[in-house]
């Protein structure tokens, strides 16, 4: 091959490489949208910070709220509420790894949500949290 034909093959490389990588990269904005898509699907609407926020600081037939481990404004460290371990920042603005991978997210809302809950959250309501997160600066 040529010189010209492996600069090509280099940066196809490249190109293939770069796009798998922003494939795999999610951001909160990316999650949040793949909830709302979920939920549009689903007939209902999504993303309102001020449910957000208080689905957030509601219990909900148990005795945990999402507040009770993350805090009621979870800028700041929060704490579990039986083991007492620290718990970073919720708000993705003030911790650059939350929402940055859809399938620990995904993980996360199924198992605090079946605490609070007692059953899965919806898209919606995933989306409504995630909306108010994101507004926190
Ligand atoms: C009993 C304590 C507890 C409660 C209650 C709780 N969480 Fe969590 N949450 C955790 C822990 C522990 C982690 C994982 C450790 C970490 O990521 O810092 C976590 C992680 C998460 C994550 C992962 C985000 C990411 O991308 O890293 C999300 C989303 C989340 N919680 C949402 C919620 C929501 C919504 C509620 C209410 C329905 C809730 N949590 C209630 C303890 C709790």
């Amino acid at each position: 091959m040529d010189k010209n034909g492996w600069a090509r093959r280099l940066g196809a490389a490249l190109v293939l490489g770069l796009s798998a990588g922003l494939a795999l990269a999610d951001s909160p904005a990316n999650v949040l949208d793949n909830y709302k898509a979920q939920a549009k699907a689903a007939g209902v609407s999504a993303g309102d910070t001020v449910r957000g926020q208080s689905f957030f600081n509601s219990t909900h037939g148990n005795e945990w709220k999402c507040a009770s481990c993350h805090g009621a404004v979870p800028t700041g460290k929060g704490e579990h509420a039986i083991t007492h371990k620290v718990i970073e920042p919720l708000a993705p603005a003030f911790n650059a790894q939350r929402f940055s991978d859809v399938s620990k997210a995904d993980k996360w809302f199924r198992r605090n949500c079946k605490d609070v809950l007692a059953r899965e959250c919806s898209a919606a309501e995933k989306a409504d949290v995630l909306a108010w997160l994101i507004t926190l600066k």
